[in-house]
């Protein structure tokens, strides 16, 4: 029998401003506290057989970092926040690195302000969902754990 495949482990990494998801314009982003959407995302991961490190950080550098550290890891979900829709070094980072990504935003950025609509990680991600409010996290990890499953899968 060969051996089962290795737990996957996943990054849930938020940017700038995330960390007060609860009290921030609740009318755009809810009411969840980030503490709540790691919460909620570690336990769809136990169901789905996943292990899901949380991090959080306003730097740049700090997220570029948490992206490199990820070479390590299976799959990244990330909500850059404001970032994306100017961090080229974030962008770069996510390129970089061959672990999958998919991106989140908690709020629809194409019903909001034009500087929303352009996104320069996107074209670097493996999916892409905005809109969806909180839940748009467990359905990135649903997303990133298909594309492990897919990458693991012998091609017949
Ligand atoms: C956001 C959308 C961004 O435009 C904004 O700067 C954020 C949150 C979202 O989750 O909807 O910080 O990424």
């Amino acid at each position: 029998m060969p051996d089962p495949a290795p737990r996957p482990t996943v990054l849930l990494l938020n940017g700038p401003n995330l960390n007060l998801l609860g009290e921030r314009d609740p009318a755009q982003y809810g009411s969840t506290t980030l503490a709540g959407v790691e919460q909620r995302v570690r336990a769809l991961g136990e169901e789905l057989g996943a292990a899901v490190e949380c991090a959080q950080s306003n730097h740049e550098g700090v997220l570029v970092e948490h992206v490199h550290a990820a070479r390590d890891l299976d799959g990244i979900v990330l909500n850059p926040g404001a970032f994306a829709h100017y961090s080229i070094a974030l962008r770069d980072a996510i390129d970089a690195v061959d672990t999958p990504c998919v991106e989140v935003h908690i709020s629809n950025v194409y019903a909001r302000e034009p500087f929303r609509h352009t996104s320069v990680t996107a074209p670097v991600v493996q999916g892409y969902i905005a809109g969806c409010g909180v839940v748009g996290y467990e359905l990135a990890l649903r997303a990133v754990l298909h594309r492990i499953e897919e990458a693991r899968r012998p091609h017949v």
